[in-house]
């Protein structure tokens, strides 16, 4: 119920790589590149913040309808990523982990992520959550699913909590997420991590995303420290005033 403590798990809407890309008369994928860069930046900052998991939505269910060469393109950029900075992630200790549905995704894309996920998963100072081809309705269905498939085996009780659910999402062993952030001005959810957001705080930017790095972060994280959290209790004083 603290309201100074630093958001353990932060999760980012990087929205605005096309309009900061049509600003300066360039093709959209150049915001998506520059949009690249500012996910660096952002990853590197947010120990300094006491954020120990950080994720962002990279490419959700919906984005297939995008034009084939951006979609193409944004393929391209989560190889590159995936590939170029495991040496640094390594070195920082960032275990990455890619949240939504392999189905339909190019083979070597796939492949590229399970090699990633490897390398990676021993790594515990920092977990960077890449949601990719991410939907949370269609997350929630595959938990539903998988629940289903363990319940037909004899491996769980037909006693269905919370916690047992969640280990059928794909963020599953992830900690609370306590702060979304969405950039450009936007303020919607779009289909991002329904479930995981249940209690989370928002921050609502208008830079938008290829501009934003620590200082930006830093000033969501402060946002997020000048909030009381109640998870549907009451304030402190309220509980003094009430004894
Ligand atoms: C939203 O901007 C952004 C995306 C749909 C993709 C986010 C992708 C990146 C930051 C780069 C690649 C990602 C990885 C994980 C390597 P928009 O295109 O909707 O912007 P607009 O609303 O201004 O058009």
């Amino acid at each position: 119920m603290s309201a100074t403590a630093d958001p353990r798990h932060v999760a980012i809407i990087m929205d605005g790589n096309g309009r900061w890309a049509k600003a300066r008369g360039l093709p959209r994928v150049m915001g998506h590149r520059e949009g690249v860069k500012a996910l660096k930046r952002t990853v590197e900052a947010a120990p300094r913040f006491g954020i120990e998991c950080l994720t962002v939505f990279g490419f959700s269910t919906e984005n297939w309808s995008r034009p084939a060469a951006e979609v193409s393109e944004l393929m391209g950029l989560v190889r590159n990523y995936l590939s170029s900075d495991l040496d640094r992630m390594e070195r920082e200790g960032v275990r990455l982990r890619v949240l939504g549905r392999r189905e339909g995704l190019p083979e070597d894309v796939k492949a590229i992520i399970t090699r990633a996920e490897a390398r990676t998963a021993h790594n515990r100072q920092f977990l960077l959550q890449v949601a990719f081809n991410y939907g949370g309705r269609a997350d929630i269905v595959a938990a539903a699913r998988r629940y289903a498939e363990k319940l037909a085996s004899g491996d769980v009780t037909a006693q269905l909590d919370e916690a047992e659910f969640a280990q059928g999402l794909s963020s599953a062993g992830a900690p609370d997420v306590d702060l979304i952030i969405r950039t450009s001005g936007e303020q919607r959810l779009s289909n991002f991590l329904l479930w995981e957001a249940a209690y989370a705080e928002f921050v609502f930017q208008d830079t938008l995303w290829p501009d934003y790095g620590e200082a930006a972060l830093g000033e969501a994280v402060d946002t997020f420290r000048r909030r009381e959290r109640r998870f549907g209790g009451v304030e402190a004083r309220d509980v003094m005033a009430a004894g």
